[in-house]
């Protein structure tokens, strides 16, 4: 199935994308930015997913930023949206296939961490897979990997280290934690925050983790951030809308897309 939905992309689509990027709910203007855009969409491939999430619009677009060849994600599956964990990694499989080496990750999250403000750009320097399920669980397929993928830097130190010093150079403030990956749909009670932050978590969101366990699988080196959309459960006095989430990203994704294509120049 992957290998098919990969013959289909090649089809429409020149050779030698090496950097994949994974656009988060209200981050997809990314890919606005993307230069001779070529666009598929996921429902034209076959055994595709298809993103239904708010804020998300469910196509590749496949062209060139900061002078680097690029396959961008304008909307992602997730867990909550009905598909099994393995769909969810399919893109991560299909991208793989299409010769992508390096995966940037972004989401909007919730921010746990009482020194992260609504706006600030979180680097993920580890995760906590707290969805319950794995998405390599069943048959290994040993064409993407081994059986038990070592997961110790599962987000790449180095491309962490690039990240820090493109964010320096451009006076960006650039905050570094731990995300918690939850299945939602419902966000968390805020006595799940209190127990997060004990585990260690500074943000919480309902994706990345299992891209970044298949993206791992299968030796991609990845960096992911997070925008900080709103505080989590309990943290304020307000309810947690959807819509909060997308409108935060659409203020803030201006910063996170410099930052990403200055990155992706480096990388
Ligand atoms: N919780 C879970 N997912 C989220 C949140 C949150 O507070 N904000 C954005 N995505």
């Amino acid at each position: 199935m992957v290998e098919k939905a990969a013959e289909f992309i090649r089809s429409k689509t020149d050779g030698g994308y090496e950097i994949g990027i994974i656009c988060g709910s209200g981050l997809g203007g990314l890919c606005d930015s993307v230069e001779n855009p070529i666009y598929v969409n996921y429902s034209d491939i076959p055994n595709f997913p298809v993103s239904t999430a708010p804020g998300h619009i469910g196509r590749f677009v496949f062209g060139t930023l900061g002078n680097k060849k690029v396959i961008c994600m304008q909307g992602r599956i997730h867990y909550y949206e009905g598909y099994s964990p393995e769909s969810v990694v399919m893109p991560v499989r299909v991208m793989k296939l299409l010769g992508v080496k390096k995966l940037i990750v972004t989401n909007a999250a919730g921010g746990i961490n009482e020194n992260f403000n609504v706006g600030d750009i979180m680097m993920i320097t580890d995760h906590i897979n707290f969805t319950g399920v794995n998405p390599l669980v069943g048959k290994n397929d040993a064409r993407f990997g081994v059986r038990f993928p070592d997961m110790s830097f599962a987000y790449s130190p180095s491309l962490r280290k690039t990240a820090c010093e493109c964010a320096n150079k451009m006076g960006i403030t650039l905050r570094e934690g731990v995300y918690i990956g939850c299945s939602g749909p419902s966000y968390e009670t805020p006595a799940e925050i209190r127990a997060f932050r004990a585990l260690g978590a500074d943000a919480v969101g309902m994706s990345t983790v299992m891209e970044v366990i298949a993206a791992n699988h299968c030796k991609m080196d990845v960096l992911g951030f997070s925008l900080v959309a709103n505080k989590a459960a309990g943290m304020s006095n307000n309810r947690l809308t959807e819509q909060e989430v997308i409108d935060i990203g659409r203020e803030k994704a201006n910063v996170m897309q410099k930052l990403v294509r200055a990155v992706v120049g480096e990388m």
